[in-house]
């Protein structure tokens, strides 16, 4: 193709994608089929691989993250980023009405909207285009986070701009809104920490706050994160209302929530508070409050400010919905880790639109907090957390009889005795090779999709295998013929539901997971990794080592040095893998499903991995050389942790020039500030004894 013809290519497609993104993401409608879509973003992809000039700053190519910020500017707000007063009363709200009505008399609305629990974003827009994401911060200075926020697919990155609208869009302006991680995320992301053994989240606020500071925007662009726009600002201020910045905000492409509602006297706000106190738990997010607002902008300015917020705005706060009930018993869980997790059972109650019947007690020292006796009534909430908590006891109302809840001292399924490591809340069973719901919970773990996906071994089966004597380890899967599974069968009872079911192992069902095992055999070297479930080793850390020590033999023979040189492995993780491999019934594990056939070494093309020097650095690699072919140059760059580039921009850190080079590479180099470097320069960037031709570069 033609320059040109990239160009406009480029633009096309750039267009095209960010027109279904922004149907997908804001109007749920799906207009080509997600492989199309795929094809097209891919497309974009390599045609801005070959001309990284042509790059637009609104690429959603973008959206995949890659930057690693290591310390985010701190940006002052060009409009300070302030708060709201807020009440749990609706006395209250009823005084600020009669407020407003004294300063501005009766002829005025309100919008209601809800109050998003996450974490407020400004988002700069300069003619047009997404500049800059920054966190409120102190409400005048906040963090420039733009690389993570640009990974959030409903925020655009560029402004719909139809032309017929009435008003044209401001050359600068900002957005205010909400960024926060939808609540089915949070909860899967929650899922993911338990079984690799890390701690849980507290709730979906806190994990967006932490994932919007994450520094590495590929990381941040996993995790879904969304944001809801609310407030528009700028010198140049096009609207007489609130209601119309929503609407032209919504036709711009922001995201703005449909739950908003003009409201002409406080009787109809009090109906949208009571609407929204349990409707808002259908919300794929957490909401806290509603905001009441004056609706038109000259009343607002009328009604100004006090120091810290507006006269015109008040949040209403929901109280945490809290009931109270009788604790029945506790239980004790096990899980992959042989961490024991107390659980709750109660008389159930009705909390905020659902029956509870359980609730998280968390560890040993929340039962010493509370003080908890058994048949004691206790309180619990439904906070931003999905699971309700107990959070006090009603001591009017306990039994003087009743006996406190003494903690297990042994496991309460195989009865080990169970210990507590510096450091940490919990009690662990540390019979991991025996203890039947920590070998289940591995079973459970290996099958998942993301490792082994044999998932055609449901929960109920995998109970069923163990309780028979045929699978107590994953490497006994391979050992299944269709003799023995046929036939089998077991009444299960859901302790969740009280519910029981029959699993039973018909002709079908034996054939699929015969067939989902012998597929596992396939399954890549990362995948097999992650399934064997170390320690800290999520899905993420086990594709890093897999591409890093490319076979088991290398990363088994690694030590805590070699492991933490691993870009983002640190020391915990280290330590944990020795730990694993250094056991001898682990190593006898690999080893048979070594023999099983199982894929121990990563497939595609190896990168010896030579160091880390040109971490960070990218290169581009132009002419002829005196003692090295071109691919191999470029090979020596990637095995030394840089980047291949195909294009020179700003963004290149070297050329590496070799003889007959193009003049205009040069100059685009030069005028672009990119260093130029030779052969000889090259070599002893990657090695202080290597030498050419027996001469020693410096
Ligand atoms: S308007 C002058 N609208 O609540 C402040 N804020 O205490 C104008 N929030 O920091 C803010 N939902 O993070 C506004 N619909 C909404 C909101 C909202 C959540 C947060 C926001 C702000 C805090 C105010």
């Amino acid at each position: 193709m033609k320059l040109p013809d990239t160009e406009h290519r480029i633009h096309e497609l750039i267009d095209k994608i960010n027109y279904y993104n922004h149907q997908y993401y804001q109007n749920s409608s799906s207009e080509i089929p997600d492989f199309e879509f795929d094809k097209l973003l891919e497309e974009l992809g390599e045609l801005e691989q070959l001309h990284p000039e042509l790059k637009r700053g609104d690429s959603p190519t973008q959206r995949v993250g890659g930057t690693i910020t290591k310390a985010f500017p701190t940006v002052y707000h060009r409009f300070p980023m302030l708060s709201l007063s807020n009440t749990y009363s609706e006395e209250d709200i009823r005084e600020f009405d009669k407020r407003v009505r004294k300063a501005i008399g009766d002829d005025f609305e309100y919008i209601c909207e809800l109050k998003f629990d996450g974490i407020s974003l400004s988002l700069t827009y300069e003619n047009g285009l997404l500049k800059a994401g920054v966190t409120r911060g102190d409400g005048v200075r906040g963090d420039d986070i733009t690389p993570n926020v640009k990974t959030i697919k409903s925020i655009p990155l560029k402004v719909l701009d139809n032309h017929q609208d009435s008003i044209p869009v401001p050359a600068l302006f900002e957005v205010r809104g909400e960024g926060f991680l939808p609540l089915d995320v949070f909860e899967q992301i929650n899922k993911e920490r338990e079984d690799i053994g890390e701690a849980l989240l507290a709730n979906p606020r806190n994990a967006a706050s932490g994932t919007f500071k994450m520094q590495d925007s590929g990381v941040v662009a996993k995790r879904k994160l969304d944001c809801y726009i609310y407030s528009f600002l700028s010198e140049d201020f096009p609207f007489d209302t609130h209601e119309a910045s929503l609407f032209q905000m919504k036709r711009w492409g922001f995201n703005v929530s449909p739950s908003w509602c003009k409201c002409t006297n406080i009787e109809e706000v009090m109906a949208y508070i009571h609407k929204w106190d349990t409707e808002r738990y259908d919300l794929p997010l957490a909401t806290d409050g509603i905001v009441i607002k004056v609706n038109r902008f000259d009343q607002q300015q009328e009604l100004g400010f006090t120091a810290k917020s507006p006269r015109w705005a008040i949040a209403y706060k929901y109280q945490a919905q809290i009931a109270s009930t009788v604790l029945k018993s506790v239980s004790y869980q096990v899980g992959r880790t042989g961490a024991v997790t107390p659980v709750a059972n109660l008389a159930p109650v009705s909390l905020a639109g659902t029956t509870v019947k359980r609730a998280t007690l968390h560890n040993a020292n929340e039962i010493a907090r509370l003080g908890l006796h058994l048949g004691d009534t206790v309180f619990i909430e439904k906070g931003g957390e999905i699971i309700p908590k107990v959070t006090r006891v009603d001591l009017t109302k306990r039994d003087p009889s009743s006996q406190p809840i003494a903690y297990p001292t042994h496991c309460p399924v195989c009865d080990t005795v169970l210990v507590r490591k510096e450091g940490e809340a919990a009690y662990y069973c540390p019979d991991e090779k025996g203890c039947p719901p920590q070998l289940k919970a591995k079973m459970e773990h290996y099958i998942q999709r993301k490792a082994m996906n044999i998932e055609s071994l449901g929960e109920g089966k995998i109970e069923l295998l163990f309780d028979k004597g045929l699978v107590r380890m994953p490497d006994q899967l391979y050992d299944l013929t269709y003799e023995k599974l046929y036939g089998l069968e077991k009444v299960i009872l859901d302790e969740e539901t009280g519910k029981s079911r029959k699993v039973s192992f018909k002709e079908k069902t034996v054939e699929n997971i015969l067939t989902a095992i012998e597929k596992s055999k396939e399954v890549p070297f990362r995948h097999v990794l992650f399934a064997l479930g170390i320690r800290y080793v999520g899905a993420t850390v086990a594709e890093r080592l897999a591409a890093y020590f490319r076979n088991i033999d290398n990363l088994m023979a690694a030590n805590f040095e070699a492991l933490i040189a691993v870009p983002e492995i640190g020391g915990r993780i280290a330590q944990s893998v020795l730990d694993f491999f250094m056991d001898a019934d682990n190593q006898a594990f690999i080893l048979r499903l070594r023999q099983a056939g199982l894929q121990f070494t990563t497939n595609d093309e190896p990168i010896v991995v030579e160091s880390e020097r040109l971490s960070g650095k990218s290169f581009v690699v132009s002419g002829v050389f005196a003692h090295f072919e071109r691919d191999e140059l470029k090979q020596k760059i990637e095995a030394n942790g840089g980047r291949v580039l195909s294009g020179i921009s700003g963004k290149l850190d070297y050329l590496l020039a070799g003889e007959n080079m193009g003049p205009s590479k040069r100059e685009k180099a030069l005028q672009l500030g990119v260093q130029i470097i030779t052969e000889q320069e090259f070599v002893s960037m990657i090695s202080d004894q290597l030498t050419i031709n027996g001469s020693s570069p410096k």
